[in-house]
């Protein structure tokens, strides 16, 4: 049985303000107080872990224990099909130190030309780690087209290379409500709610 999550207020374990936003809108409706890791300055740890789920497990828990609240942490990329996954849990570190995600859409790019299959797909490990280690971890997944040129200013990371299935517009075109119904994001938002927040009345 996955523990039910009762307590006002949750750390949002990530220094990506792009990340911050999309999670504290789909907190929103449950009446959670929100705070950053960066708010509260917390260490961002190393990312050594192997999958998404083992990434976001090393952020929430390194927030947990910082702060003594309970954390949620999102790991999450872009993985292309004919790039055999990459960059997958490398999506940021490809935008090098200024994270210049121009660069980073670019490297994919050229990584794709005389490819015949651009199918990509973004997925998203969520972990909720309370302050004494327990954790619950979920996965979610859209798939896509890669896109080239890049095209819209509203989203962040990777989104105006990527086109989710049946639609014509990309991550970075589409109103953030219009992506947080269909993104990885909000998949695996949907499984930890279903899991461990009381249903909305
Ligand atoms: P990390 O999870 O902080 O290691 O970073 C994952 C990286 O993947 C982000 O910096 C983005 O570049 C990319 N990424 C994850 N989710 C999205 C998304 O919803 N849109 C665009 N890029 C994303």
């Amino acid at each position: 049985m996955p523990r039910p999550f009762k307590e006002p207020k949750l750390v949002i374990a990530s220094h990506n303000p792009g990340k911050v936003r999309e999670i504290g809108d789909l907190l929103s409706p449950f009446g959670v107080e929100v705070v950053s890791a960066g708010d509260l300055g917390l260490p961002e740890p190393v990312e050594d872990g192997l999958t998404f789920i083992a990434n976001a497990e090393i952020k929430a828990r390194t927030a947990a224990l910082a702060s003594n609240l309970p954390a949620l942490a999102d790991d999450s990329g872009l993985a292309v099909d004919d790039l055999g996954g990459e960059p997958g849990i490398y999506s940021a570190r490809w935008a090098g130190p200024a994270k210049d995600f121009g660069i980073a859409m670019k490297k994919a790019e050229q990584a794709l030309e005389n490819k015949n299959n651009r199918s990509a797909h973004f997925a998203c490990a969520l972990t909720l780690c309370w302050p004494d280690g327990h954790m619950e971890s979920f996965e979610g997944h859209v798939q896509g087209t890669m896109v080239w040129p890049p095209r819209g200013d509203k989203g962040f990371g990777y989104d105006p290379t990527f086109m989710a299935t049946g639609h014509h517009i990309t991550f970075a075109e589409m109103d953030p409500a219009a992506k947080h119904a269909i993104s990885h994001r909000a998949e695996a938002f949907r499984k930890l709610v279903d899991a461990c927040f009381d249903p909305v009345s």
